[in-house]
């Protein structure tokens, strides 16, 4: 593991080595991928909704997770929704995270008010993941501990506004006064210098982790993210405000294709973007059904190789970024 190279509020307040967070993994993001990338000195986030209509499997999950640290603090990732009555069936997960005593909650995905006393009570250290420097300014008022502001490009749920993170970084920086972490579109340490010099703390990876190692997916699924070029995604739900980017395949076509026609009744939609389809992309290797988050910077995991030598070449190519820069510096 490289030695300590940035030293920023993000790592102080995680207690890890490198500016850097794996933001939650739906389905992927199991105990041996977030041990790993805490062992690595990073902090991962173990997705709470892998474990549907089965919160005991998650805390198994949990204690797996804390054996492979060996009780190094580690991350839960929360994701909540705007619609009315769909975070009820988060309780039991929120009540064991406080039960473990898990140290990180990620939050994400709609206004996570609702839990915020209740983790906070638990101890927990709260980062609310957002897509738009608006919500983060709402989210700061929360009493979260931490933001990430992720920009259009992200893999997942980028939101509906889009901005680029280029653009959208630098304001989160002159706006978020909480410790800030910035992600979408980054997958090299050129990208870790640059979300430090735009003014955040730390960079949030996704789609460059989805070749690890350590990531359960099928051997066929990591080579089709490796051949992966930075066009073969797309943005689907648009007309849903559901913005959704995934790997461009016969599912994300089909859906784009309903929408283009102007079809708005979510039942022609619901069997395509089920979770459970991408599951089985994920355990069969079929890439080609299932709406498979990604991003661009997807384009950066060029092989399978373990998370802590995935660190270790962010962090060296972030110190070979300095540099350069050092080299072009006018003394
Ligand atoms: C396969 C995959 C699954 C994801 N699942 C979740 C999730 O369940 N919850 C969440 O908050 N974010 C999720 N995200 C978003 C990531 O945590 C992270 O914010 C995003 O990937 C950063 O952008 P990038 O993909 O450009 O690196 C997912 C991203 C990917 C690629």
């Amino acid at each position: 593991m490289r030695s300590q190279l940035f030293r920023t509020r993000i790592t102080d307040l995680f207690g890890i080595r490198h500016p850097i967070l794996c933001g939650g993994l739906f389905w992927l993001a199991d105990a041996r991928y977030v041990a790993a990338a805490v062992n690595a000195g990073s902090m991962g986030f173990m997705t709470a909704l892998s474990f549907p209509d089965d919160p005991e499997g998650f805390r198994a999950e949990i204690r797996k997770c804390r054996a492979l640290t060996g009780g190094k603090p580690f991350g839960v990732s929360i994701a909540f929704s705007d619609r009315p009555g769909v975070n009820e069936r988060l309780t039991p997960y929120i009540e064991i995270t406080a039960e473990e005593k898990v140290a990180f909650v990620e939050t994400s995905g709609g206004n996570p008010a609702q839990f915020v006393g209740d983790l906070k009570a638990a101890g927990c250290v709260i980062i609310h993941k957002v897509p738009a420097v608006r919500y983060a300014l709402s989210a700061q008022k929360l009493g979260v501990d931490a933001i990430t502001v992720v920009g259009g490009e992200a893999g997942g749920h980028p939101g509906v506004y889009m901005v680029g993170n280029i653009v959208q970084a630098a304001l989160a920086a002159d706006a978020v006064t909480l410790p800030l972490a910035v992600g979408g579109g980054m997958g090299t340490g050129r990208h870790l210098v640059t979300a430090l010099a735009l003014g955040a703390d730390a960079m949030m990876v996704g789609s460059r982790m989805l070749t690890a190692t350590e990531i359960w997916g099928h051997e066929r699924y990591k080579q089709r993210m490796i051949e992966a070029n930075e066009l073969d995604n797309r943005v689907v739900m648009k007309a849903f405000r559901a913005n959704h980017r995934v790997l461009d395949n016969a599912t994300a076509k089909a859906v784009d294709e309903l929408e283009s026609r102007g079809e708005r009744d979510f039942e022609k939609y619901r069997d395509l973007v089920s979770g459970k389809l991408v599951r089985r992309a994920y355990e069969t290797g079929d890439w080609s059904q299932g709406l498979i988050d990604l991003g661009p910077a997807g384009v950066f995991a060029r092989e399978i190789k373990p998370v802590e030598e995935i660190m270790d070449q962010l962090i060296d190519e972030a110190a070979a970024a300095i540099g350069r820069i050092e080299t072009l510096t006018v003394p």
